[in-house]
C-alpha cells in the first residue's frame, strides 16, 4: 500500500540499541569468569579476521558507566545486552559466581536510574567451554537443564527489574555457522548433527519460556531470529518455487517451531528423505507447542534473492566476505533447491549485504500474517568502514541514511497493522564483529581502537549519534 499519510509510533515505543557480551565486555577472565567457546576458538589462528578476539573488546566491563551515560545523553529508551553465561556459572553449571551477577546487577541499576529499559539476551553465542568439553554443548540434551538452571538464576535475580527478555540470539546463525559451515565454534560441518543440535536448542528455548512464566509472570519473552525474507529472482514459477523452498528451510524451519510448535511439513519431509531429520523424542512436540513466545524478536539486515538451482547446480559457498572487499561474495546454493543471486534493484554494503528497507516491511508483514504476534526489532544496522576525521568527527551519513530508511519502513509497517514494540539498532558503541574484526563498525559511538592497537578505547560520538537523539526525542516524527 502507498499511503498519503502514515501513522505515528506508539508513545511507549522502545527506541533502543543492542550489543552482546563477547563483542563489548572484554575482561574475559576477570572476577571469576570461566572460559567460553569463543575465548578458545579465537585463539586458533585463522578463525577470525586478523585473529581478533574479545579479550579486551571495547572494555565495556570496566567502562559500562561511561557507556550508559552516553546512552542517557542520547535519550535511549531501551538497551539490549547479553549476559555471559560463563560469568554467572564459570563451568556452565554448578557453583554460581556472585561477582558475575553483581556486574549485571550494577549495569541494570545504572540503566534503570537513567530511565533506560533493560532488555536481557540470555544467550548470545558464548557457551561455557566446559559444557562443550563435557558433553558437546548443544549436541547433548543435558544442555536443556543446564540452560534452564542458568536462566532461572537470572529470572530470580533480575525478574523484578527487567521486563523484556530474549532467549536465544539467532539460533539459525550460531548453529548453521557452528555445525554446517564450520565458521563458528565448534567448527563442525555436518548437516545431520546441526539439525539435531538445533532440535535440542528448540527444546531448551521452549523450556526456558515455560520457566519464565513461573518466575517472571509479568515479563515478556521471545527469541531473536536472524530474519532474511526471501524474494523470487523472477516471476518464472521455477524461481518462485525456489523462493518458497528457501523461505521454508531458512525461515519457517525456526519460526514455525517458535510460534506454532511445529516443523514446516515440506522442510521436514525434505530432511527425512536425506536421512538427516532431527530425532524427536516423546514429549518434545508437546513442550514446543506449549511454549509460545510473547513477541518475535528479529534481527534484520537484508533480504535474500533466490532462483531455481538444478540438481547439478551451485553448492555451498566456501567462506564469506569478511574483509570488506566489495563484490567478493560468490554465488551459492543447494542443488535442486535454490541458489542465492544478486538482486539488481538493491545496493550492497562493502561486505556485500543487500541494503533493503522495503524488505524489512515485507518481513514484518509476513510475520504478522503468519503468526500474529507482537514484534520487537532486536537488531538492525549498517556495518561499514568509518573514518575518524580531524577534531574527532565521524561523518557517517551513510548510516543515518540506512537507519532512516528502515525506520520509515517500520512506520509504514505499523500503518499496515504490524504490532511493533520497538526498534533496536545494532549497535550503540562500535564493537568486535565476530569474524570481521574491528574495522566493520556499527555504532553511534566510535571506539578508537583497531585490530592491531587497543589505543585508549576513547568514545567519540558520531554524526549518527546526534541524529538518532533527535529521532528519539520526536518519537520518530523527525527523521
Ligand atoms: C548479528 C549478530 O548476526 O549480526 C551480532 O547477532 C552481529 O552479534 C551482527 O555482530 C552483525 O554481524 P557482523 O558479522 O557484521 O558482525
Amino acid at each position: 500500500m502507498i499511503y498519503e499519510k502514515i501513522e505515528k509510533f506508539k508513545d511507549d515505543f522502545l527506541w533502543g540499541s543492542a550489543s552482546a557480551a563477547y563483542q563489548i565486555e572484554g575482561a574475559w577472565n576477570k572476577d571469576g569468569k570461566g572460559e567460553s567457546i569463543w575465548d578458545l576458538y579465537t585463539r586458533i589462528p585463522g578463525t577470525t579476521y586478523k585473529d581478533t578476539n574479545g579479550d579486551i573488546a571495547v572494555d565495556h566491563y570496566n567502562r559500562y558507566k561511561e557507556d550508559v551515560t552516553l546512552m542517557a545523553e542520547m535519550g535511549l529508551k531501551a538497551y539490549r545486552f547479553s549476559i555471559a553465561w560463563s560469568r554467572i556459572y564459570p563451568n556452565g553449571r554448578g557453583e554460581i559466581n556472585e561477582a558475575g551477577l553483581k556486574f549485571y546487577e550494577n549495569l541494570i541499576d545504572e540503566l534503570i536510574k537513567n530511565n533506560i529499559e533493560p532488555i536481557i539476551t540470555l544467550y548470545h553465542w558464548d557457551l561455557p567451554q566446559h559444557l562443550q568439553d563435557l558433553y558437546g554443548g548443544w549436541e547433548s540434551r543435558e544442555i536443556i537443564n543446564d540452560f534452564n538452571e542458568y536462566c532461572i538464576t537470572l529470572f530470580k535475580r533480575f525478574g523484578d527489574k527487567v521486563k523484556y527478555w530474549v532467549t536465544l540470539n539467532e539460533q539459525n546463525v550460531f548453529l548453521t555457522l557452528g555445525y554446517l559451515t564450520a565458521l563458528h565454534p565448534p567448527g563442525v560441518k555436518d548437516h545431520k548433527r546441526m539439525l539435531q543440535a538445533n532440535h535440542i536448542a528448540n527444546i531448551a528455548n521452549a523450556k526456558v519460556i515455560e520457566s519464565f512464566r513461573n518466575y517472571v509472570p509479568n515479563g515478556k519473552i521471545g527469541p531473536s531470529f536472524a530474519f532474511g525474507p526471501n524474494y523470487s529472482y523472477s516471476c518464472n514459477p521455477e524461481d518462485v518455487l525456489a523462493a518458497e523452498n528457501a523461505e521454508d528451510l531458512n525461515c519457517n524451519w525456526w519460526l514455525d517451531v517458535y510460534c506454532k510448535g511445529i516443523y514446516p511439513a515440506f522442510a521436514f519431509k525434505y530432511y527425512e528423505r536425506l536421512g538427516i531429520a532431527p530425532l524427536i523424542e516423546d514429549g518434545d512436540l508437546e513442550i514446543l507447542k506449549r511454549a509460545k513466545p510473547d513477541f518475535i524478536g528479529i534481527n534484520y539486515y537484508q533480504t535474500a534473492t533466490v532462483a531455481m538451482n538444478p540438481l547439478d547446480g551451485v553448492g555451498a559457498a566456501k567462506g564469506m566476505n569478511n574483509t570488506g572487499k566489495k563484490d567478493t561474495t560468490k554465488e551459492s546454493g543447494i542443488p535442486g533447491v535454490y541458489k542465492n543471486v544478486k538482486n539488481q534493484y538493491l545496493k550492497t554494503t562493502n561486505w556485500d549485504w543487500a541494503i533493503d528497507s522495503t524488505g524489512l516491511r515485507v518481513g514484518l508483514r509476513r510475520l504478522t500474517s503468519r503468526y500474529n504476534l507482537p514484534i520487537l526489532i532486536t537488531e538492525n544496522g549498517l556495518g561499514e568502514f568509518d573514518k575518524l576525521e580531524e577534531n574527532e568527527v565521524v561523518n557517517d551519513d551513510y548510516r543515518i541514511e540506512y537507519i532512516k530508511a528502515h525506520i520509515k519502513a517500520c512506520k509504514e509497517a505499523v500503518t499496515d497493522g504490524v504490532n511493533l514494540l520497538g526498534y533496536c539498532t545494532w549497535s550503540f558503541t562500535d564493537l568486535l564483529s565476530w569474524l570481521n574484526g574491528y574495522q566493520k563498525r556499527y555504532g553511534f559511538v566510535y571506539v578508537d581502537r583497531d585490530e592491531n592497537d587497543e589505543k585508549e578505547l576513547k568514545r567519540i560520538k558520531k554524526k549518527s549519534f546526534y541524529w538518532y537523539k533527535d529521532v528519539i526525542s520526536t518519537n520518530g516524527e523527525e527523521l
